[in-house]
């Protein structure tokens, strides 16, 4: 049998102090992938420690590529001995990035045989207009035996228009299209900063991506890319996460290492629930003194509120003076944490994809599970909050996503610990 763990939190305490703000994890599992693309070694640097990141490098390596990887310090991948184009069902379905080895196989070997992945469970998640951009550059791409396959004679850059903006499928086009012959025209891409840290990561290859950022991104396709050395982005949700905590624990914290000009959806929010945020060129600074406002939040593809933080912010707004609203527009799965968050003494009612939470005057500690990475966010979130102890069961959801969390709450004056459990 595996070891089990729980998390345990004594709630109350203020976080007060600095926090330094880790690499990127969906910029990481983007990157990682992309390597395979170049014909030199590439080095990434400020990539997360992270389960995500644990299982991409044991699933490079199986395909063959070289990785030398010192934590927290740099990832060197050197794809040239690389002959697999196979990933099987164990390695998939350890995280939902897998996806990107179909892009980045198609690219670096015209065809690519991935097991459906893994990842959170918050709505079906299908990846058909990732196949569709695929089909688009002239692959044939297919699901058999819970295998995906995609493999092409040759790829040629052409117009793919997404139905819908989808985060997964714009990269997975980018990185095929970097090696087709001719240009590719995403069309309806999304906008998210990890979509502008991937294409300047291609371009420090020597691709070229244009437009990434705005919904209509460019790639004209490069038979070589050269090796590069290259730092990914710091992650907007830790630094929403951290931010929300910071606020919720009623504290004042400095979250340094960040892109402030990334967190504007969340920080609108906190300013229109009373609490107070500045921020300086790389740092934001999170304190509350009056009482917290309800607020509505509807979640929405960048620059709007990100899914990923809905989890979180709903934690807070559990004692927030009114009723707030959460609309769920990208993820149809993505309350689950509110029935463990009721167990608490929170008060919310949820209607399809629309979560109405009144405001009580205090959450108290319990047994409560993890059902996916955001969702234990937004436990911990609750766990600080709360009077008493809060047991968090599952908790490896949030090592797939958070760089030593604990760690980092701990300095800021939280009690957080994990315990094994028979
Ligand atoms: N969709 C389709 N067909 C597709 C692709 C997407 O119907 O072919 C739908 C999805 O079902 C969803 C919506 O389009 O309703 C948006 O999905 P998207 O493709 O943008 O999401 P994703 O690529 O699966 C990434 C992140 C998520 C993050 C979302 C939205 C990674 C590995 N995952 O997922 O991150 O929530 O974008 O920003 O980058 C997390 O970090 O906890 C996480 C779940």
């Amino acid at each position: 049998m595996p070891k089990k763990e729980r998390m345990l939190i004594t709630g109350g305490n203020a976080l007060e102090g600095e926090v330094r703000v880790s690499g990127g994890k969906n910029t990481a599992v983007a990157v990682i992938p992309a390597a395979l693309l170049a014909d030199e070694p590439c080095t990434i640097e400020n990539l997360p420690d992270i389960e995500d990141v644990h299982a991409l490098v044991d699933i490079l390596r199986s395909l063959g590529a070289k990785v030398t990887y010192v934590p927290d310090e740099f990832m060197t991948i050197d794809p040239r001995p690389a002959e697999s184009h196979k990933v099987g069902f164990q390695q998939a379905r350890r995280l939902r990035a897998s996806y990107y080895l179909l892009g980045a196989l198609l690219g670096r070997c015209g065809r690519a045989m991935v097991a459906a992945p893994g990842g959170c469970e918050i709505g079906s998640r299908p990846i058909d207009q990732h196949l569709k951009g695929f089909q688009a550059l002239g692959a044939e791409a297919e699901e058999r035996g819970g295998m995906i396959i995609v493999e092409a004679d040759e790829l040629r850059g052409s117009d793919v228009f997404f139905d819908m903006v989808t985060v997964g499928g714009t990269i997975n086009v980018m990185l095929a299209a970097a090696k087709a012959k001719g240009t590719t025209v995403i069309y309806n891409a999304a906008k998210e900063p990890h979509i502008v840290d991937l294409a300047n990561f291609l371009n420090s290859m020597g691709a070229k991506v244009k437009g990434a950022g705005t919904d209509v991104i460019r790639i004209r396709g490069q038979q070589y890319l050269h090796g590069a050395n290259y730092a990914v982005i710091p992650d907007q949700i830790e630094t929403g996460t951290l931010m929300i905590a910071a606020a919720a624990t009623r504290g004042d914290v400095i979250i340094r290492g960040c892109i402030p000009t990334h967190m504007e959806a969340l920080t609108a929010k906190l300013l229109e629930m009373g609490i107070k945020v500045s921020d300086s060129d790389d740092a934001i600074r999170v304190r509350t003194l009056g009482a917290h406002r309800a607020v509505n939040i509807k979640t929405q593809v960048y620059p709007g509120f990100p899914t990923d933080l809905q989890q979180p912010m709903s934690a807070l707004l559990t004692t927030a003076r009114g009723t707030s609203v959460i609309t769920e527009t990208i993820f149809e799965q993505r309350f689950k944490h509110l029935d463990e968050i009721r167990r608490m003494g929170a008060r919310i009612r949820v209607v399809d994809r629309v979560a109405m939470i009144e405001g009580v005057p205090q959450l108290y500690g319990a047994p409560v599970t993890t059902t996916d990475l955001r969702a234990g966010a937004a436990l911990i979130v609750a766990g600080l909050m709360a009077r008493g102890v809060t047991e968090i069961y599952e908790p490896e959801y949030i090592d797939r996503g958070y760089e030593h969390i604990e760690e980092k709450l701990r300095s800021l004056g939280a009690e957080i610990r994990r315990e094994t459990i028979e």
